[in-house]
C-alpha cells in the first residue's frame, strides 16, 4: 500500500547519521516546515517540502492524510526494558515509602528475587498476554521498537519461559523487538552462598540453550556491589559472545565499581543506568564506542541522583535515552516522560533529548539501518503529533498526552 502524508507542520528527524550523535551533534535534528512523506510497503520512500511534491511525487496515490498542524517525527526507540514479568511490586512501592531503601528491600528478599518467586509458576500464556497488553499500551504512546530483558526467571526454565515469551512477541508485534538474556540479573536463593555455581549454570546451561533455540539478541549482566562484581561481568559477557551474544549492561546504578570499564572491555553496544559516574567513567565512556543509556526514571521512581547527563555530552560521549520499564524500579514505559524528564532534571534540549530517544536509541539497539530517523529506506515507525505551539512544547508539557498518533510500519496504531 502507497500513503501519501501532506501538509505536515514540521517533519522532525530528517537526518541519516552514521555514527551515534556526540556532543555538539546531539543538539542538531533537523526537519522541514510544511512538509509531505511517501510511504510504500510500511517503507519511507520519499519526503520533501510540499513545494516539491509535484515534482518528487508526479502521480499521487490515493491515499492521502493530511497532517495540517501536527509534527511528525521517528517513533520513540525504547533501548533498555523489563517488559515481560508476572507482577507489578506497588507494595514495595509503599514500603518505600514508609522509608526503606532499594537495597534493604533486596536484601530481605523483595526486589528482583520477588518478580522472581512470581515468575516461577506463571505460565507462558500469561506472561505473553500481559507483556502484550503493555506493548500495546507503550505502542499507543509513541513507542516503535523495544528491548526486552530477561532475568526474572534466574533458573535454567524460567529464563527460557522468559524468551519464549520475548520471541512469541517478536513474531507476532509489528514493533521491533530486540531480546537480552539476562539470566546474571541477581544470584537466586538457591545459590545464595554458591555464586561460582550459578556463573556456572549460566555459562554450562542457560547459554547454550538458549542458542540452540536463538532466543537472545545481547546478553546483559548487573554489575553492582551486591550482585556481579566487573570480573564476573566480563567472565559472563565473553561466555555469550561465543554464542554471537553482544553485551548491553546494567552498571553504575548504586555504584561506580568498574562496570565502565567492564563494559568497555567487553566492548558492549550499550552501558546503561550511569547514575553514579566518576569523572574518570565519564571520560573513559566518551573515548569509547559503548553507548550510555540513561534511564531517567528508574532515578526518578528510586528517589536517586540523575545521570550526568549534561557531562557526559559535553565530554563527548554517546547518549540514548530509555525507560528501564520493569515492575521494580521504573513501572512505566512512557517514552514521553522520559522525554521531559531528561530535559527537567538532567537539562538535555528538547532536540538532544529526542534524538536520544530515536537514533541514538536505535543504534543502542543496532537497528539504526531500519529506524530511528526519517530516511528513505526506512521503517515508517512514526509520531504524529497533536497540534502544540513548538517542538519544545512535547517536553515542556509534561503529563499531557500530545501524541495523537502512531504508525508502525506504515499503519497507525489502533
Ligand atoms: O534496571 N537494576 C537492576 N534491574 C532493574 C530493576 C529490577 C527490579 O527491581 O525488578 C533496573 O532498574
Ligand atoms: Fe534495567
Amino acid at each position: 500500500m502507497t500513503t501519501l502524508i501532506t501538509h505536515i507542520r514540521h517533519l522532525l528527524g530528517t537526518h541519516d547519521p552514521k555514527k551515534p550523535l556526540r556532543g555538539n551533534q546531539l543538539a542538531i535534528l533537523p526537519g522541514i516546515e510544511d512538509a509531505f512523506l511517501l510511504i510504500e510497503d510500511g517503507i519511507i520512500t520519499e519526503f520533501g517540502a510540499m513545494f516539491e511534491l509535484e515534482l518528487k511525487v508526479p502521480q499521487l496515490p490515493k491515499n492521502i492524510i493530511d497532517a495540517t498542524g501536527k509534527y511528525v517525527l521517528p517513533a520513540w526507540c525504547d533501548s533498555h526494558t523489563h517488559l515481560v514479568f508476572a507482577a507489578s511490586r506497588e507494595d514495595e512501592f509503599v514500603d518505600k515509602i514508609k522509608g526503606m531503601s532499594y537495597a534493604e528491600i533486596a536484601a530481605k528478599g523483595g526486589g528482583i528475587l520477588n518478580s522472581a518467586a512470581k515468575m516461577q509458576n506463571a505460565s507462558e500464556d500469561e506472561l505473553f498476554l500481559d507483556a502484550w497488553k503493555r506493548l500495546e499500551e507503550l505502542s499507543r504512546l509513541g513507542t516503535g521498537a523495544i528491548e526486552i530483558k530477561s532475568g526474572y526467571g534466574l533458573t535454567v526454565e524460567a529464563e527460557l519461559k522468559m524468551l519464549r515469551v520475548i520471541k512469541k512477541l517478536k513474531e507476532r508485534s509489528a514493533l521491533s523487538i530486540r531480546s537480552s538474556f539476562l539470566g546474571a540479573h541477581t544470584y537466586p536463593i538457591a545459590y545464595r552462598d554458591d555464586h561460582a555455581g550459578y556463573i556456572d549454570l549460566i555459562i554450562r546451561e542457560m547459554l547454550p540453550a538458549i542458542a540452540q533455540e536463538k532466543l537472545a539478541d545481547y546478553i546483559d549482566v548487573f554489575c553492582e556491589t551486591g550482585f556481579f562484581s566487573p570480573e564476573e561481568t566480563i567472565r559472563i559477557c565473553k561466555a555469550g559472545k561465543e554464542y554471537g551474544l553482544k553485551p548491553k549492561l546494567h552498571v553504575n546504578q548504586l555504584n561506580s565499581i568498574g562496570g565502565i570499564e567492564a563494559a568497555i572491555a567487553c566492548d558492549a553496544v550499550s552501558a546503561d543506568h550511569l547514575e553514579t559516574m566518576t569523572s574518570k567513567d565519564i571520560s573513559l565512556l566518551s573515548n569509547s564506542n559503548t553507548i550510555g543509556t540513561l534511564l531517567p526514571t528508574a532515578a526518578f521512581f528510586l528517589r536517586m541522583q540523575y545521570q550526568p547527563a549534561r557531562e557526559m555530552i559535553d565530554a563527548g560521549c554517546a547518549i540514548a535515552l530509555a525507560s528501564d520499564f520493569n515492575p521494580g524500579s521504573s513501572p512505566s514505559g512512557n517514552m514521553n516522560f522520559v522525554l521531559s524528564l531528561s530535559c527537567i532534571q538532567m537539562k538535555l534540549l528538547p532536540e538532544e533529548a529526542i534524538n536520544a530517544a530515536t537514533i541514538n536509541a536505535a543504534f543502542a539497539m543496532e537497528l539504526q539501518d531500519q529506524l530511528g530517523s526519517i530516511t528513505i529506506g526506512k521503517r515508517a515507525n512514526l509520531i504524529f503529533t497533536r497540534p502544540m505551539p513548538s517542538i519544545n512544547y512535547l517536553p515542556y508539557a509534561f503529563g499531557s498526552n500530545l501524541i495523537d498518533q502512531v504508525m508502525i510500519n506504515g499503519e497507525f496504531v489502533q
